[in-house]
């Protein structure tokens, strides 16, 4: 199978994008990881993409005095690696238009929340705040303004009474978990697909939405 070559980018722990690597090693996966970037050299993901082999590049935020020449360089690593299409993965840095649109329709995002609402930091305490009772998690294609851009798949998860902000994130990141690999999938095979800045979905026959007590994926996670 010729595999779409991935570049993650990353600033932290990582949980996303080891959801992405332990889904790259099913021999039926449409993708491989090429490389995993973290602006923060001391990010716990960058070790564990280190141990499961794969090739690690820091490009510290601090050792750069703009934002173009840092781009310069992270551009130059993805490309050198062979980069197809980037997944951010908890990538704590602003990008500019410049970048986004040299990677128009080959970058993805993770956000934790049901997009267009709650963009930005904070999320789960912004939810709890203004009292939602179902909230999730968005993967989407990147364009320049902040966790905006056509929608790719969405889970949601029920925010129980008695929630704080640590317990909801625990259980939106679970279904994080399910949904990047998931959305990676359809996008790389062609399944979702942009059109008129929208997502488009392939019919698939006996495609259907699969419930369970905690999240509701769009579009199914399986197919029955
Ligand atoms: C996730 O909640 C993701 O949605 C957000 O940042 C967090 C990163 O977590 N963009 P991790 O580093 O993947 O564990």
């Amino acid at each position: 199978m010729n595999k779409k070559r991935i570049g993650v980018l990353i600033s932290g722990r990582g949980s996303n994008m080891s959801s992405l690597i332990e889904a790259c090693k099913h021999p039926e996966f449409p993708a491989q990881i090429s490389v995993v970037i973290s602006n923060r050299p001391k990010a716990a993901g960058l070790q564990i993409a280190a141990s499961e082999g794969i090739k690690t590049v820091a490009i510290n935020h601090r050792d750069y005095e703009s934002r173009p020449a840092l781009e310069t360089d992270l551009h130059e690593a993805l490309v050198g690696a062979g980069v197809e299409l980037i997944c951010n993965a908890g990538f704590l840095r602003l990008l500019t238009a410049e970048f986004v649109d040299k990677w128009h329709d080959r970058q993805l995002n993770i956000h934790p929340s049901l997009l267009p609402s709650f963009k930005g930091l904070h999320t789960h305490q912004r939810v709890l705040d203004a009292g939602v009772k179902v909230t999730g998690c968005t993967v989407h294609l990147v364009r320049t303004d902040m966790d905006a851009g056509p929608i790719i798949a969405q889970a949601a998860v029920a925010v129980e009474a008695d929630d704080d902000a640590n317990s909801l994130a625990a259980r939106v990141l679970a279904a994080e978990h399910q949904l990047y690999p998931h959305a990676l999938k359809l996008f790389v095979l062609g399944k979702a697909y942009v059109e008129n800045e929208m997502i488009e979905m392939a019919p698939e026959p006996g495609q259907a939405l699969v419930c369970n007590p905690r999240a509701i994926f769009s579009p199914a996670l399986e197919k029955t």
